[in-house]
């Protein structure tokens, strides 16, 4: 962990309190200067941090800050240390996470974006992504987890996505085969599952699974093919889970999930969460 996802990490740990420098350097085993640093660089990423000569540092509250360190801080690290790229606007995070599964990039790791130009859904559909939103792409090596077939990744998918929103909102979502999830009868998140396969062999070589999760949409400013279908996980009046929570929690999910998840049970609990939406 860099020394920023430390201590933004503390911070958030007793997030409303007080913690002097000496404290947090003696904690994370890191120098004042290294602790004072990397507050100044979270605050310059807009995190809202008070300083007092007598207590130290203390986070006010969690801003919805798409970062690296902001993510990280909130994974489990029993998950193991995961690439993490975050793109403020990028065309498309599964593109990008397809480029670099090409360049060799690890199981695990995680194409983040705050908005896509060129977001890609199923049957060449495009996936509406404005600023604002959750769009992650994770690539998977079938090697490093049992790998079966590609209805039960993509079911699991479905199945972290509805978990996650869930413990986010409280809300139930639902999965409107194949792939969408619905919430009050509008889609919220689409999953868009990609692979590469040798050719010769069959051996699929990495998956790219492809989520967009609307976060807070607001319904006025939807393009008019989409008033009326899209909603969102929040409306505008909804105590909000930041975005990096929400990323961490379902990029913890894919990946325990796909190590441990057996078969049977993912396909009986996306059975059991199939709804009935005749929107197309
Ligand atoms: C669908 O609804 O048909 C699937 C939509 C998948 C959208 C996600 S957003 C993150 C990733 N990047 C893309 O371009 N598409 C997927």
């Amino acid at each position: 962990m860099s020394s920023k996802t430390e201590v933004l990490k503390c911070l958030t740990d007793r997030k409303g309190t007080y913690i002097s420098g000496e404290n947090m350097a003696r904690e994370l085993g890191l120098s004042r200067n290294a602790v004072w640093k990397a507050v100044k660089a979270l605050k310059s990423d807009g995190f809202m941090i008070l300083s007092s000569t007598n207590r130290g540092y203390m986070l006010e509250n969690e801003p919805d800050v798409l970062s690296e360190a902001s993510i990280r801080s909130q994974l489990d690290p029993k998950i193991g240390d995961i690439g993490i790229k975050v793109y403020p606007v990028i065309e498309s995070t599964s593109e990008t996470a397809k480029k670099m599964a090409l360049d060799g990039a690890p199981h695990g790791t995680i194409v983040v974006a705050d908005g896509q130009t060129c977001g890609r859904g199923r049957r060449s559909h495009g996936f509406y992504s404005p600023e604002g939103g959750i769009y992650v792409s994770m690539i998977l090596r079938p090697e490093n987890f049992p790998y079966r077939d590609a209805k039960t990744v993509t079911a699991y998918a479905a199945v972290a996505a509805v978990q996650t929103i869930f413990t986010a909102s409280g809300k139930r979502a639902g999965i409107k085969p194949v792939n969408d999830i619905f919430l009050d009868g509008k889609k919220v998140c689409g999953i868009l599952t990609e692979s590469m396969s040798d050719f010769e062999s069959g051996d699929i070589a990495w998956i790219v699974i492809g989520i967009g999760m609307n976060y807070c949409l607001k319904e006025d400013e939807l393009p008019e093919e989409l008033r009326g279908k899209a909603g969102s996980v929040f409306g505008p009046s909804d105590h909000k889970v930041t975005r990096s929570r929400i990323i961490a929690d379902l990029a913890e999910r894919l990946l325990t999930g796909f190590l441990t998840a057996c078969e049977e049970d993912v396909i009986r609990e996306y059975e059991s969460l199939l709804i009935n939406v005749t929107q197309k």
